[in-house]
């Protein structure tokens, strides 16, 4: 893969290093025998310049706002596709066929159920427990319930467990929702869709029937594809780092959850909401915008900017042509939707939002939707954690069937004290 090569004049030495071509997107310089040719390492925090890994799975341009996922656009994925089957999609490759998309879904279905013992878990928590902080502990108690899907090194054992987290996380998600409102958990019912049974579950009670709306079905199918996968992000990265050691795949989608759990991150959506809440008319919006933009205000946007998009987020464009829908669908005349508008509109003929190339982020649109379908915002990293679950077992088998892949394990630039004398206590 590699044809052209760039060369580090560093004084005494010069090395050269081969440069790497993807299908699309920057070479990469291949800096892997920097530090034994040199005994110098590279200083990349964040890794805003640095490629962890190589991957398949989808592709981001920034610059452009485009966001492919096995070559297809998020735009056409969410017009046109489901969830189930961008989940086929990352996980195989290629879109599957009739046969082959049926057999998937019955697959998943046939997982939805947890060990009932591990629904015993529940009632450890304190009633008001965030649903992240039940979701990190329970996916992670996984490892103890399903010892066959554990060896890392079966194929088969791998598909079981993906399988598993795939179907099994709308179930975990929904317990969490029926356990903080002191409402029964529900059984999932295999006889609705992947979305449609998760809505049951989590919105429905035993005492009475429940009919899946099917316009907010869609709606919310779509908010699962449009947080399906985001290649190289701080919880994937978590993921393929936490299995770079070997750890289980229940083990190390805990800590894929983790990491979403941040207001960076997927607890974005979560913030934005209360945000535009507490705005409450747009009247409000310049004395925010004037903080966002005040250096000595720890106060930012939240739904707004983002590390790899410069220009906008394919994602939120979809997500606002949503929120029409679901709030016309459902006669919902909400005040926060007129704010969102108000603020983005702002916002981008703001000076200051334009020079540093900030835009609506997927999380921007994506609370409006998830609070007029009835979710309160505790929910919302839940929702995204279930449905990036499809991308992290994705990027997780990957990487493990990766020949290039070792453990993980960055260097540092040190800058403590340097070697000194150890004092005993009564010395000092
Ligand atoms: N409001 C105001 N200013 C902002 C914002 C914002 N939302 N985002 C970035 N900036 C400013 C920063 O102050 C900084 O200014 P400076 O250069 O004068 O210091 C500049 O833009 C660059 O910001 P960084 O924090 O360096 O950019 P980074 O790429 O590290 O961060 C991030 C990206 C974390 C998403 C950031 O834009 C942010 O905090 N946004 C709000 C939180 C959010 O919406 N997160 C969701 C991300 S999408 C997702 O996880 C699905």
């Amino acid at each position: 893969m590699s044809e052209k090569t760039a060369t580090l004049d560093l004084g005494e030495t010069k090395v050269e290093f081969p440069v790497h071509k993807g299908t699309i997107g920057p070479d990469v310089v291949d800096i892997r025998k920097l530090y034994g040719q040199s005994g110098r390492f590279t200083y990349d925090p964040g890794f805003t310049s640095t490629a962890s890994c190589e991957s398949k799975l989808t592709y981001i341009d920034g610059e452009e706002g485009i966001l492919l996922h096995r070559g297809y656009s998020i735009e056409d994925l969410a017009e046109d596709s489901s969830f189930m089957e961008v989940a086929y999609l990352l996980l195989n490759g290629e879109l599957p066929t009739p046969d082959d998309y049926d057999d998937f879904t019955r697959t998943i279905t046939l997982h939805t159920m947890v060990h009932e013992q591990l629904r015993e878990l529940y009632r450890g928590f304190r009633r008001d427990a965030h649903p992240m902080a039940i979701m990190c502990g329970v996916v992670g108690s996984m490892s103890a319930f399903y010892h066959d899907s554990t060896d890392i090194k079966d194929p088969e054992q791998r598909t079981i467990a993906s399988h598993r987290l795939i179907a099994k996380m709308p179930t975990i998600a929904a317990m969490a929702f029926k356990y903080a409102v002191g409402q029964p958990t529900l059984y999932p019912d295999n006889s609705l869709s992947y979305t449609g049974n998760f809505l049951k579950m989590t919105f429905g009670v035993p005492a009475e029937p429940y009919e899946v709306n099917p316009v907010v079905e869609r709606a919310l199918d779509r908010i699962f594809i449009l947080h399906a996968d985001h290649e190289q992000n701080a919880s994937t990265s978590t993921v393929r780092l936490a299995g770079s050691s070997g750890a289980n795949p229940f083990a190390c989608i805990a800590a894929g959850i983790a990491c979403l759990w941040g207001p960076a991150h997927g607890g974005a959506n979560e913030a934005a909401l209360n945000m535009l809440k507490e705005i409450g008319h747009p009247s409000a919006i310049p004395g925010y915008i004037e903080r966002a933009k005040d250096k000595n205000d720890p106060f930012r946007l939240m739904g707004f900017g983002h590390r790899v998009y410069k220009n906008h987020d394919p994602r939120a464009t979809v997500m606002r042509k949503t929120v029409r829908e679901v709030l016309g669908s459902l006669g919902v005349d909400d005040p926060v939707f007129d704010v969102a508008l108000e603020l983005e509109e702002m916002a981008l003929n703001d000076d200051y939002f334009i020079e540093k190339k900030l835009f609506p982020n997927v999380d921007f649109y994506s609370g409006i939707i998830l609070s007029a379908i009835g979710f309160p915002t505790s929910m919302f990293t839940a929702l995204f954690a279930l449905a990036r679950t499809v991308g992290w077992v994705a990027q997780w088998n990957e990487m493990i069937e990766d020949p290039d892949q070792r453990i993980g394990r960055p260097r540092q630039l040190y800058t403590g004290p340097v070697q000194r004398e150890y004092l005993p206590l009564e010395k000092r």
